[in-house]
């Protein structure tokens, strides 16, 4: 494994991290925030983690918990602030997608118009499908499940199957030891 260390503030035990991963940060380090990666992680070649530069973005912070498992070619930004709970898995060609840039103002360029940010948060057990994007600002609740190709412009409940540009709720997940759902199975419902 090629050693990281120098630009992750922390990688926990058992983590595993493809050659050919891209980290754009800069700034200050020890201030507290930077990129923690917790144990048992593994993380595909290919996908970029963007912070900038710390001193200039005061949310940049970037937490992801532990088991989580990174596909291959993702785009990963904690420029406005990312948490990533335990045991999540992202799909390959994920974009996470934590700031945006300033447009409204058409009398300016949109380069002149600065970034914009918003927290995002990933609870735990989430599944991201591939190819999808997730926007600034949102909160994927403990649980739920996000079809392949998608968008989240919303915050998305705990549990639910999400799918579709919005995505919208297709299903939930079940208990599947409740006795309704074991009685039931049979249709299929
Ligand atoms: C979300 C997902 C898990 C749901 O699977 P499922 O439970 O078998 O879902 P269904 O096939 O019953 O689909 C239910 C409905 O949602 C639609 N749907 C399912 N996935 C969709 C998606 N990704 N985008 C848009 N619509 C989707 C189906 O067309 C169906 O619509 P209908 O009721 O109008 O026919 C699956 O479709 C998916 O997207 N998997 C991602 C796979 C992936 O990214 N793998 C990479 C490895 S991490």
């Amino acid at each position: 494994m090629k050693d990281y260390r120098e630009i992750i503030d922390s990688v926990g035990e058992g983590s595993h991290l493809a050659e050919g991963i891209d980290f754009i940060r800069s700034g200050s380090k020890n201030s507290g925030r930077g990129i923690f990666l917790g144990d048992h992680c593994y993380i595909h070649a290919g996908s970029r983690f963007i912070l900038g530069n710390l001193d200039e973005h005061p949310h940049a912070n970037m937490v992801i918990g532990n088991f989580v498992q990174i596909n291959w070619g993702c785009y990963i930004s904690g420029e406005g602030g990312l948490v990533i709970g335990d045991r999540v898995l992202i799909g390959p060609n994920v974009c996470i997608l934590s700031a945006g840039h300033g447009y409204i103002d058409k009398t300016k360029l949109i380069q002149e118009q600065g970034l914009t940010y918003a927290r995002i948060v990933i609870e735990d057990d989430v599944w991201i499908g591939g190819g999808s994007v997730v926007l600034q600002g949102t909160k994927l609740g403990k649980g739920c499940v996000v079809g392949g190709g998608s968008t989240i412009v919303n915050d998305v409940p705990p549990y639910a199957v999400v799918a579709g540009n919005p995505a919208k709720i297709i299903k939930w997940r079940k208990d599947k030891n409740n006795w309704w759902s074991r009685l039931l199975r049979p249709f299929r419902l």
